[in-house]
């Protein structure tokens, strides 16, 4: 397939780690060792009562920032969730959608990564739907069954112009926390697979465009040699985000 030029996405997903002050002292270090990253989108995705205090941090930097999870719903009697339109309002940029940690423990089908991915959109974020194949599944040869299914049963259901606003991520479930990274070629066959999906579902035109991260114990030394794909169009890092100066060496890996 051949390779359109698409903006690499340097993604930090902190999971329940940082309060509000632990938030501000990180990202007061963090912004100005990134301040000169031009060529990339920089995302940090904060718990979300840390979420005001990094976009007014964040407020005329590079570095945008994102929700972990999202409702379905515009409003209503859903105690404990928080809409779209709320992460907008507070300045979210992005939200991540469907990461293995809300399918696993929280029972998010591929149903509800859809019904999220559309909430998402309809209220100008854009969603980065993660997908990934648990241990079992790749030892028994089924990754590939397991990344279609996500892909149809999540972003497939999309239209195409929705497709086109939305990042993906692929995250093997066997790589997440686990210090195993993939190595850049497994991550760049599964790329290339949810690629193939899009642009059966969507054509080739879409599937081209499409940035898909990818995340899995991405640190400092294993950066360089996964961005070396050019089917990686950037990572979702959890662990290494955490500490500003090592996700701002992952940030200017080519430096
Ligand atoms: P990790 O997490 O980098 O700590 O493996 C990645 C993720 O869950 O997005």
């Amino acid at each position: 397939m051949t390779m359109a030029k698409r903006r690499r996405v340097m993604a930090g997903n902190w999971k329940m780690y940082k309060t509000i002050a632990e938030t501000r002292s990180c990202l007061e270090l963090f912004l100005p060792l990134v301040a000169e990253a031009k060529d990339c989108d920089i995302v940090i995705a904060p718990p979300f009562t840390a979420i005001a205090s990094a976009v007014e941090l964040c407020a005329g930097s590079n570095v945008a920032v994102g929700a972990q999870n999202v409702s379905w719903g515009k409003d209503g009697a859903l105690t404990g969730e928080v809409s779209a339109g709320m992460l907008a309002e507070a300045g979210c940029k992005y939200v991540i959608v469907g990461h293995s940690e809300r399918r696993h423990f929280f029972h998010e089908t591929d149903d509800m990564v859809a019904r999220k991915t559309l909430a998402a959109l309809g209220a100008g974020l854009t969603p980065i739907v993660c997908m990934g194949e648990m241990p079992e599944d790749r030892e028994g040869g089924l990754t590939e069954e397991v990344l279609r299914r996500q892909f149809l049963g999540g972003p497939g259901s999309l239209t195409g112009e929705e497709f086109s606003r939305i990042l993906m991520a692929y995250e093997p479930i066997w790589a997440i926390g686990t210090g195993r990274v993939a190595t850049p070629e497994i991550a760049a066959a599964a790329h290339r697979f949810i690629r193939s999906c899009a642009a059966e579902q969507f054509g080739m035109e879409h599937a081209l465009r499409l940035r898909i991260l990818y995340g899995g114990s991405v640190k400092p030394d294993n950066i360089k040699g996964l961005m070396a794909q050019e089917e990686l169009d950037g990572v979702l890092v959890g662990g290494a985000s955490l500490d500003a100066t090592s996700f701002a060496s992952i940030v200017n890996y080519t430096s």
